[in-house]
């Protein structure tokens, strides 16, 4: 997850309230990190893309900010040729949020127990599974894209406009599987109401976690060191992440 902004060159700023744009619905990972003070508005629509093309446009004066992550600053490059915006070159990077492990989660009765199970059914079900996402070119879409290329299966995705209302899906057990920000799936996993497959030394880390820690480490977020923090590295983050998403992702055919 990182932010990028409009340049604000004022000494005293910011001197009105600052539009931050969520791309994603309420409740999902890329909604949680944000902070009180600012007004939110959460624009969904086409993995994320709708919204950073509108906060691309605003005047670059620092009052409009966009929480964007990998899904809508490196791999909307390969897989939108129209894509109205370019992640690096209409953006003025402000720093490095968090970083989020993803976790391959399951409706809680999904018949294998763990990952190698977890494998092995999908494989021998393509055809019957569903699998949530947050819209192409978002996190969830992207991960399970490279997932399912692993596994060389294709289930039928379910859009959503947000990991939120796709987790409550999977809690619901309206669709199977999704990969997901480890944020967004910690209280689900910690009440029982979904599976996680992957990542489980983070997943443990995250549940054990009882120390007065920032909620971010408490939900499992790697905090950016120090030197991940500035914008000249999150400039460079981002364009190595398209880089590495363009050999992963084929481009869309609209
Ligand atoms: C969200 O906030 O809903 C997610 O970050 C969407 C995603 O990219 O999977």
């Amino acid at each position: 997850v990182g932010v990028a902004v409009g340049a604000a060159q004022a000494q005293d700023y910011p001197t009105r309230n600052i539009t931050m744009i969520v791309p994603f619905a309420a409740g999902g990972p890329t909604d949680q990190t944000l902070g009180q003070s600012i007004i939110i508005e959460n624009v969904v629509g086409a993995g994320g893309t709708t919204a950073s093309a509108r906060a691309a446009k605003a005047a670059p004066d620092g009052y409009t900010l966009i929480t964007g992550h990998m899904g809508t600053h490196a791999a909307s490059v390969p897989l939108y040729p129209k894509l109205a915006y370019h992640p690096s070159k209409d953006f003025e990077p402000v720093g490095l949020i968090a970083g989020t492990p993803i976790l391959i989660l399951a409706r809680k009765d999904f018949p294998a127990k763990d990952l190698k199970e977890f494998v092995a059914y999908l494989k021998a079900n393509t055809d019957k599974l569903n699998e949530a996402h947050a819209g192409v070119g978002s996190v969830s879409y992207s991960s399970c894209q490279l997932l399912d290329a692993v596994l060389k299966i294709s289930p039928t995705g379910v859009p959503f406009n947000g990991t939120g209302p796709a987790m409550n899906a999977l809690v619901g057990g309206q669709v199977d599987y999704m990969c997901d920000q480890i944020v967004n799936a910690v209280p689900q996993v910690k009440g029982g109401t979904i599976k996680a497959y992957a990542l489980n030394a983070a997943l443990v880390k995250a549940l054990d976690d009882e120390g007065v820690k920032k909620r971010l480490l408490d939900l499992g977020s790697v905090i950016p060191k120090p030197a991940e923090r500035t914008p000249e590295s999150l400039k460079t983050l981002v364009d190595s992440e398209i880089t590495k998403w363009s050999g992963v992702l084929k481009p869309l055919s609209n």
